[in-house]
């Protein structure tokens, strides 16, 4: 294993985003200021210091656009409005700038899959029928047996059941998410020019960049083909026409490891694709500013992701393959590993991600008895993650995935080490992926509940009567709580946030140290200074475990109290060194 891997040099390049730390706003969850139970823009402008004393560079805020809300904002009725749940354009305006007078970058969230079905273009479509321009717009085709009353193929929709549904004229249209949701077609460029203005639309606003929602969806194969695998399947359903479907990595006690998981077939990373980022990549430079994209492609292995950031495509992709790697000492480090190089090939930068709105959250994952728990939900009636295990887990791994060279993406509520609410009651959850596979995946909800601000004040200083109930265990975790206590997770994010910053952590090479090779269950690494290498270990293995550098390096930082005993590292946590 030594001999397969390697050292690597500082990244090339200081545009602003080959090293940020992005932090990615949920909007309905994160602050209402205006007592309607859904968090606003207004929210998020008034918490904006907050998330500068955190110490980001970016917030990331995931769709607030007009939608009926069918998922979540997913789901685009107008591209160029903001939805009146979260606010208006001048709410817009307003954040933007007080975010960039703080000197934070604003990302926003570009959905080009798909539209609503509110959408005044597949109204269109609707009303005229077919073999009209306004139905060339998006994915509609005759259907097959005697009198088209079959599906033109057997997609299955990621959020369960099948990908196509019929209209009244006995056409039917595609859908790879919910019904609700029907895909474009790229095909057409009409599409293309939309799209071009669109980002146009939001760069004249002052947008820094945008994060590209299934980035890898929007070309299928010629032909439509069958697609027989049943990639989302979920271990243990019958495989019946609407049996339960995940919505990416196939979820599970112990999927099969990073690059494995992602989703293939004839609707996913089309070579096509890339003609739109290039496209895209051409609009950005138009624009001063070193402007951004980031990529939610599900794509694997590493090399193959890395294609979407060559330089004139992307500049950065979720590096999904970390995510789901557990808390399992060979897979983290073979993701790292494998992560690194392929980025380098092409001169990206890597980017680090434990969680986000699609996920359970990592200190609940951590928390199940399996390493490499990969669930889509957690219920009443399931394995309870144990909470001491999980957050403890949790803040080791925030110390690994902050110091690694690259970008990272920060959650709302992972600095709070905020757990997954796994109790929600059925009759509170929205995701649609509950309903369409009838409660046989719960779905994302659990991952979605409003912030716990304050223990005084409606919804713990979210606002009254949350969109989402809030756990009991929200209560003693607030950020007010949070901050008044140096051990806090909150506070372990700002020191570390800190320290980053100053030593020019995520802009530095790589080298193994020879630990990570050990039985140890040991993860360590160099990452080499001028001033100074610093040294990170993170013990995921059963015992503590010895490192020699603890006696002679300065402990920069640990993820816990009782992390360091001497020269051993305690399980489950993790060091920042300067040696
Ligand atoms: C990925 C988004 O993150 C997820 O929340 C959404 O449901 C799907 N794409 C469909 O837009």
């Amino acid at each position: 294993m030594t001999s397969s891997r390697t050292d690597f040099p500082a990244p090339s390049g200081s545009e602003w985003w080959r090293d940020a730390v992005i932090y990615q706003v949920y909007p309905r969850s994160f602050k209402d200021s205006n007592g309607d139970g859904m968090g606003d823009l207004g929210g998020v402008t008034e918490k904006l210091p907050y998330l500068k004393q955190l110490g980001v560079d970016a917030v990331w805020l995931s769709p607030f656009y007009l939608s009926p809300q069918h998922d979540a904002g997913y789901d685009v009725a107008d591209y160029r409005t903001v939805d009146p749940r979260f606010g208006s354009l001048e709410d817009f305006d307003r954040m933007r700038e007080e975010a960039h007078r703080l000197g934070l970058k604003i990302i926003v969230d570009l959905v080009p899959n798909h539209t609503s079905e509110d959408h005044e273009w597949f109204r269109a479509a609707l009303a005229a029928g077919p073999g009209s321009p306004e139905r060339e717009r998006y994915m509609f085709r005759e259907g097959t047996g005697e009198n088209g009353e079959l599906p033109p193929n057997n997609w299955k929709s990621l959020f369960g059941g099948r990908a196509w549904t019929r209209v009244p004229d006995g056409q039917w249209y595609l859908h790879l998410f919910d019904s609700t949701q029907p895909d474009l077609n790229w095909e057409n460029p009409e599409v293309w020019e939309e799209f071009r203005a669109i980002l146009r639309f939001w760069l004249d606003r002052g947008a820094d960049g945008f994060r590209v929602d299934v980035a890898h969806g929007m070309i299928k194969a010629d032909g439509l083909p069958d697609w027989d695998e049943q990639v989302h399947m979920v271990e243990g359903t019958d495989s019946a026409d609407d049996a339960a479907a995940a919505t990416h990595p196939t979820p599970g006690e112990d999927p099969e490891g990073p690059g494995k998981t992602m989703d293939t077939g004839p609707y996913f990373d089309q070579d096509g694709v890339h003609e739109i980022y290039r496209d895209w990549n051409r609009v950005l430079r138009e624009y001063p500013g070193e402007r951004m994209l980031v990529v939610e492609a599900w794509v694997g292995p590493a090399p193959r992701l890395a294609r979407y950031v060559r330089e004139d495509e992307a500049q950065q992709a979720f590096n999904f393959d970390f995510l789901v790697a557990g808390w399992h000492r060979d897979r983290m480090r073979d993701t790292i590993e494998t992560s690194l190089r392929a980025n380098s090939e092409v001169g990206a930068p890597c980017t680090w991600v434990l969680s986000n709105h699609d996920t359970v959250r990592h200190s609940s994952r951590y928390g199940l008895s399996s390493r490499t728990a990969y669930p889509n939900g957690i219920g009443a009636q399931d394995e309870q993650p144990h909470p001491g295990q999980g957050l403890r887990r949790a803040r080791a791994a925030a110390l690994v995935e902050l110091s690694l060279p690259g970008s990272a993406y920060v959650y709302q509520g992972d600095e709070l080490g905020l757990p997954e609410h796994t109790e929600l009651p059925d009759a509170a959850r929205q995701d649609p992926t509950f309903h369409r596979t009838a409660g046989a995946e719960l779905g994302r909800d659990g991952a979605r509940v409003p912030l716990p601000w304050s223990p005084v004040g409606e919804g713990l200083g979210f606002g009254p009567a949350p969109w989402l109930p809030q756990p009991e265990s929200f209560h003693e975790i607030t950020v007010d709580h949070q901050l008044g206590d140096p051990q806090s997770t909150l506070s372990l994010y700002r020191r570390a946030l800190r320290l980053r910053h100053e030593l020019g952590l995520g802009a530095t090479g790589f080298a193994w140290h020879p630990l990570s090779d050990e039985d140890q269950g040991v993860l360590a690494y160099v990452l080499p200074r001028e001033d100074g290498d610093v040294m990170v270990a993170a013990n995921l293995g059963d015992a503590p475990a010895t490192v020699a550098e603890l006696s002679t390096g300065e402990l920069l930082l640990a993820s816990g109290q009782d992390a360091v005993v001497g020269d051993t590292l305690s399980v489950d946590s993790a060091v920042w060194l300067k040696l």
